[in-house]
């Protein structure tokens, strides 16, 4: 018997990652993504030079993900792209690609918002939450705590006022000397490290809100004043530094986290986006949900970063719904849900 079939080709570019992914019929076929090195120097993405590295990456990428799904251009029933939020050059990329390929091949065209994205990255493999659940999402660019209902219907119930917890992972490995991306520096020396060496002031926000920027000062201007007494005062305290930082900023998450699950009365609790791979985020999530009863759902690792499978997924659940962009759809840095 002939059976239609919804095959997808979704691609990511809305900040330093490019990536494409094939979904057929809701099944991930193929997820290749390409990391751009060139930002590491900087300390942190530079806009001009992600778009320049996406355009060099955007075909052969897009070509890989099809030859490793099995699928040819021609077999493509739709393609998605990352609309926003994002770095504007970066989003164009993506989305001029996408809807030259929609448009020479004649089919529809999807457009995906890359934070509902991160949440339906839970959708890719087995276990999945059931809903509803609540998502602590957690990158360079985001942090909020998503109250999901159903695939498509999803509330904001907090978020960060300034920088992202990625941000403050980044910012703080910066001034210790580390180089970009430094969150996954900082979780491998906080092995090392004792935890409760330093302190430093949180900020106190209202409801389920976050902000991370005075933090990262007050981190500033404690390494700034000790390196004044020592000139090695990072070199020789960089695991306890990174421990103490990490546990700080694991601890303001947590606090929100717990908060909004006794408000919702919600126990599936997820987490997504780069900072979801940090193993002591993950281990006091799991002793937290212990404790509290939770069933916890930590998505892969190639899948909590950014990549183009989830795009695909969240097109998947859009094309179902016959949620389609015409050719004319913009990309939007400043996306919201
Ligand atoms: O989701 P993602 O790949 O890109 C954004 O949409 O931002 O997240 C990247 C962020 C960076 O800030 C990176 O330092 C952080 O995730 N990150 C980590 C770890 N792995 C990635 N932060 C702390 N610990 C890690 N193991
Ligand atoms: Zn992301």
């Amino acid at each position: 018997m002939y059976t239609m079939k919804k095959v997808i080709l979704a691609i990511e570019s809305s900040c330093d990652e490019t990536s494409a992914a094939v979904c057929v019929d809701g099944r991930i076929k193929s997820n290749v993504i390409a990391t751009q090195a060139i930002h590491s120097k900087y300390g942190g993405v530079v806009p001009e030079l992600a778009s320049r590295a996406h355009q060099q990456a955007i075909a052969p990428v897009v070509m890989e993900a099809l030859a490793v799904a099995g699928v040819t251009k021609n077999q493509l029933t739709e393609v998605a792209f990352t609309q926003g939020p994002g770095l504007l050059g970066a989003l164009l990329v993506g989305s001029s690609f996408a809807k030259s390929l929609a448009l020479g091949l004649g089919v529809p065209l999807l457009a995906v918002n890359h934070m509902k994205a991160h949440v339906l990255a839970h959708f890719i493999e087995e276990p999945q939450p059931s809903f509803p659940f609540l998502c602590l999402t957690v990158s360079g660019g985001h942090t909020q705590i998503v109250r999901v209902d159903d695939y498509l219907d999803m509330t904001v119930l907090g978020q960060t006022q300034d920088d992202a917890v990625g941000e403050a992972f980044d910012k703080c490995a910066k001034i210790m000397g580390i180089p970009y991306p430094g969150g996954p520096i900082i979780d491998r020396l906080a092995k090392e490290g004792d935890a409760n060496r330093f302190e430093f002031s949180k900020t106190e926000m209202p409801d389920l809100d976050y902000s991370f920027s005075g933090i990262k000062t007050s981190f500033l201007y404690f390494v700034q004043n000790n390196t004044q007494k020592d000139v090695a005062f990072v070199e020789k305290n960089k695991n306890d530094l990174s421990a103490s930082i990490q546990k700080c900023l694991i601890a303001m998450l947590m606090e929100k986290l717990v908060r909004a699950a006794e408000q919702e009365g919600i126990h599936e609790i997820a987490i997504a986006g780069g900072v979801s791979a940090n193993s002591e985020l993950r281990s006091t999530i799991q002793g937290i949900g212990a404790e509290k009863g939770w069933k916890v759902y930590i998505p892969k690792f190639e899948y909590c970063t950014d990549n183009a499978a989830m795009i695909a997924m969240t097109a998947y659940y859009q094309s179902l719904g016959q949620d389609y962009a015409d050719m004319h759809v913009s990309p939007m840095p400043r996306m919201k849900f």
